[in-house]
């Protein structure tokens, strides 16, 4: 021990071997003021970008982003926040454009700021789960963007809204919520814009991943993850949009009983890309159907195939047993027409996205090709 040695040599006490002793002194004496002292990591910093929707739509006039940050007492505890309004309409209003600038935005945001944690974007609920799944799809970045709303405006008794933004801020600003894709934060609950569908019209438990389970919830002392999305997301992403300036169109055509091919054939002669037929169970269309979609393929205008029943997968025709019954006419092991084979050549799986999502994957992928193998590669990767 230091203290008891003495260098038999000299009289002195050997302070090379005591130093160590002394520094441990030291700092029990000085140490723990200084650290006391010392100033806390600052606190994550977010970005909120106002939308409008019915968290915003108080009666006599809309409120502001910086109404909304307002509204939220206490968040200073959880984020330093900053906001900006990029609108303020119903989510039925935002057109593709804004869309598409919505997106550029948050992209450039997150280019041109290292610092900042994670991004909040509102959101009306009607359309919510197909702006965030365009935003899932294009943001390329590994930190979340994160979409909230309300079911009750914030002239009704009992809003949720400012409760929501607050949850929405705290996965936003928590480093677990990166490589997630875009979350949907409501009624304490993250679900990935992938999977989530609005259930019911008016319950503020309508944002639900049915079967796939949501990814976490938001809890009073943490935000807590269950599960993790398997598909591309964030930097693996491969859909670039910075210069897309349109979104090609593409519409949802409904299968039910006798319905008639003309819907599916004014969608091909107005202009449109690609059809979703959201058929019934694993594949039935109705009625005139088949020739409409016969007719859309005749026109090189891709067709995506999705289930009506709200879950549930269709397969690549190639991961299929020859069953017949397929939209695409074939199967069963009979010879295709010229005309059959055409409209598979047209035809991509659409996987276990709904006809909502599948729409919004289609607009995404043809941005980027126009090859039937690579539309179906994208839909089974995303
Ligand atoms: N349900 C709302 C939405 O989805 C509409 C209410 C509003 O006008 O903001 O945007």
């Amino acid at each position: 021990m230091c203290a008891l040695y003495t260098d038999p040599m000299s009289s002195s006490w050997n302070w090379r071997r005591c130093w160590p002793v002394a520094l441990v002194l030291a700092m029990l004496a000085f140490g723990q003021p200084l650290l006391a002292q010392r100033p806390q990591d600052p606190l994550p910093r977010v970005h909120f970008v106002a939308t409008g929707g019915t968290i915003s739509n108080r009666e006599g006039g809309r409120l502001s982003a910086e109404e909304l940050v307002k509204s939220m007492p206490g968040v200073e505890r959880f984020a330093r926040l900053t906001h900006e309004q990029f609108a303020n309409v119903a989510s039925s209003e935002l057109s593709l454009a804004q869309w598409l600038a919505l997106s550029k935005r948050i992209n450039e945001l997150f280019a041109t700021d290292q610092e900042l944690a994670g991004i909040v974007v509102t959101s009306g609920t009607d359309t919510l789960e197909e702006t965030s799944f365009f935003l899932h799809l294009t943001v390329r970045d590994p930190r979340p963007v994160v979409v909230v709303g309300s079911m009750r405006n914030p002239s009704t008794v009992g809003y949720e809204g400012a409760a929501n933004l607050l949850q929405g801020v705290r996965v936003a600003a928590d480093p677990l919520s990166r490589n997630k894709g875009t979350l949907v934060v409501l009624n304490d609950e993250i679900n990935s814009a992938r999977n989530v569908t609005k259930t019911d019209a008016l319950r503020l438990q309508t944002f639900r991943s049915r079967e796939l389970g949501m990814l976490g919830v938001v809890d009073r002392d943490r935000v807590v993850y269950f599960n993790q999305i398997t598909q591309r997301t964030n930097e693996r992403l491969e859909f670039d949009i910075t210069k897309v300036t349109q979104l090609p169109r593409v519409d949802v055509i409904m299968v039910y009983q006798g319905a008639p091919a003309d819907l599916i054939k004014a969608a091909v002669d107005n202009g449109a890309r690609g059809i979703v037929i959201a058929v019934a169970g694993a594949g039935a269309t109705s009625g005139d159907q088949s020739e409409g979609l016969t007719y859309a393929a005749s026109k090189g205008v891709f067709i995506v195939t999705s289930t009506r029943s709200g879950s549930g997968r269709i397969a690549p025709p190639q991961q299929r047993p020859r069953d017949g019954g397929a939209t695409d006419g074939g199967g069963g092991g009979f010879q295709l027409s010229p005309e059959q084979q055409r409209r598979r050549q047209f035809t991509i799986a659409g996987e276990d996205h709904t006809p909502i999502k599948a729409r919004v994957l289609l607009m995404v992928a043809l941005t980027k090709t126009t090859e039937r193998a690579e539309l179906q590669r994208i839909f089974s990767e995303y």
